[in-house]
C-alpha cells in the first residue's frame, strides 16, 4: 500500500522551527513561525491562562464528552469580543467549537462543499500557505487573484475589485479580518466599505479568517471591518483563533460561525457543522476551550486577558517602530499591522539570511515582527543589506 506514496515536502514555515532549534548560534533570531515573543525571547503561557489552570485543576470535575459542538458556552462567550454586543445579526449566527482556526477553515470549506459543491472560492495571493490547501483538500475550485504588490508594499486594490466584480453569485470570497498573513497589510476602512458593496451588490459569501484579534490595533478596533461586513450581507462564515490572542497555540482552540438568512437556515447549518465535525475529529479537544471560557466567565481574569493583550499588542508594534526606524528602506513596515510582513525577496535570499546571519525568516520573505528584540533591529537591517534586500 503506502510504496504508492509519492514523498512530501515538510510544511516549509513548521520545517523552521525544527531548523531554528537546530542552530547552535548564540545570536540567532527567530521570525519564522508567528508565535509571539516577549522581551525575553520567551512565548509565555499567558498570566490570564495560568489562573484559569489553576481554577481548572482545583474544581473541573469530569471530562466526559461534551459532542462534535465542543463548549457552546465557550462559543457564545466569544461572541460579543468578535461580533460586539447585540449585534442585529446575533438571531441568524450559529457556531461550533473547532481544532484552532485551520478547524474551523476546513470546517467552514467541507460545508460550503456540502451545500454548494461549485461555489468557488476567491483567494487574494500571497495568503496564508495553509488556505489555498485546506480549501483544495475539501475540494472546492479556487481563482486566486493578486492581491498585493509586494515591491511596492501596497494593496492592488484594482485587482481586488476585479475579482468581486466577475466572481459569480454564491461564490466565496476569502477575507483577513485583520493582520494580514503573510503582509501585514489591511484594507483601509474606505477600502472595506467598498469591498462590503461589492459583496452585497454580486452576492458573495464572505468567508473571514480571524486569527490575530486584538494583534493589530485592538480588540475592537480589529474586529470593525468583520462587524461591518456582517451587518451588510445575508450569509458568511467566520474562522475565528484564539491560538494567538490567547497564547494557547497547541492546544487548538478556534470556532466557526456561520451567519445565515434565518432561523431554519441557521439550524441548517448547525446540524451540517456537527455532522462534519463528527466525522473529521469527532469532537474538539477541550482544554483550551475550557480556560478561555473560565477566563471569560470571570471579570477579574478578562480584564487580566485584555491588559496583557494589549502589553503583547504594544510590544510587536514597538518592534514594528523600532525596525521601521533602522533603515528609510522599512519604513512601511511602521505602517503594517499583526505579526507579520512580508519582504519582497527571493527563497535564495531568504536561505542565505539563515545560512549566513542566523536570521530565521518563511522563505516567502515573511518575517514575524514579535519574534525580534528591540535591541535586533540594526542586526537584522545590516543583515538584509548585507544579502541585497535593502538600498539604504
Ligand atoms: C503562521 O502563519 O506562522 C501560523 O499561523 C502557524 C501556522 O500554522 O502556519
Amino acid at each position: 500500500m503506502f510504496e504508492q506514496l509519492k514523498n512530501r515536502p515538510a510544511d516549509s514555515l513548521l520545517a523552521l522551527i525544527k531548523a531554528f532549534q537546530g542552530d547552535e548560534r548564540s545570536g540567532k533570531i527567530d521570525l519564522g513561525v508567528g508565535v509571539y515573543r516577549d522581551a525575553m525571547g520567551r512565548t509565555p503561557v499567558m498570566r490570564a491562562v495560568k489562573a484559569a489552570e489553576q481554577v481548572l485543576l482545583e474544581t473541573q470535575e469530569s471530562k466526559k464528552y461534551l459532542g462534535p459542538e465542543g463548549d457552546l458556552q465557550f462559543v457564545r462567550l466569544l461572541e460579543p469580543i468578535i461580533f460586539g454586543n447585540a449585534p442585529k445579526y446575533a438571531h441568524r449566527l450559529a457556531g461550533i467549537q473547532t481544532p484552532g482556526g485551520s478547524g474551523a477553515l476546513r470546517l467552514g470549506a467541507e460545508l460550503i462543499q456540502t451545500a454548494t459543491p461549485s461555489a468557488k472560492v476567491l483567494l487574494g495571493t500571497p495568503s496564508w500557505p495553509n488556505h489555498a490547501p485546506i480549501f483544495a483538500s475539501a475540494r472546492l475550485d479556487r481563482k486566486e487573484y493578486a492581491f498585493v504588490d509586494l515591491t511596492l508594499q501596497e494593496i492592488k486594490f484594482d485587482s481586488v475589485v476585479s475579482a468581486l466584480s466577475s466572481a459569480g453569485e454564491g461564490d466565496v470570497v476569502l477575507l483577513h479580518g485583520c493582520c494580514h498573513n503573510p503582509t501585514g497589510i489591511d484594507f483601509t476602512m474606505e477600502q472595506w466599505r467598498e469591498i462590503t458593496d461589492l459583496l452585497v451588490a454580486h452576492r458573495l459569501v464572505p468567508f473571514i479568517d480571524l486569527a490575530y484579534q486584538g494583534l493589530g490595533d485592538g480588540l475592537e478596533q480589529d474586529a470593525a471591518p468583520t462587524r461591518m461586513i456582517l451587518d451588510a450581507v445575508d450569509e458568511a462564515l467566520i474562522a475565528y483563533s484564539c491560538d494567538k490572542n490567547f497564547g494557547l497555540y497547541r492546544e487548538r482552540v478556534g470556532a466557526l460561525y456561520v451567519v445565515a438568512r434565518n432561523a431554519d437556515d441557521v439550524r441548517r447549518a448547525e446540524s451540517n457543522m456537527a455532522a462534519l465535525a463528527r466525522v473529521n475529529w469527532s469532537m474538539p479537544p477541550d482544554h483550551g476551550a475550557v480556560v478561555v471560557r473560565t477566563i471569560l466567565e470571570s471579570p477579574d481574569m478578562t480584564a487580566m486577558w485584555r491588559a496583557e493583550l494589549e502589553e503583547m499588542c504594544r510590544r510587536v508594534n514597538g518592534n514594528r517602530t523600532a525596525l521601521a526606524a533602522a533603515s528609510p528602506d522599512l519604513a512601511f513596515i511602521s505602517r503594517q499591522r499583526g505579526l507579520f510582513s512580508n519582504l519582497s525577496m527571493r527563497r535564495e535570499t531568504a536561505v542565505a539570511l539563515r545560512a549566513n546571519h542566523g536570521i530565521y525568516m518563511a522563505d516567502s520573505g515573511r518575517m514575524n515582527l514579535a519574534g525580534m528584540q528591540l535591541a535586533d533591529a540594526d542586526t537584522i537591517v545590516a543583515a538584509l543589506r548585507a544579502v541585497g534586500c535593502l538600498k539604504s
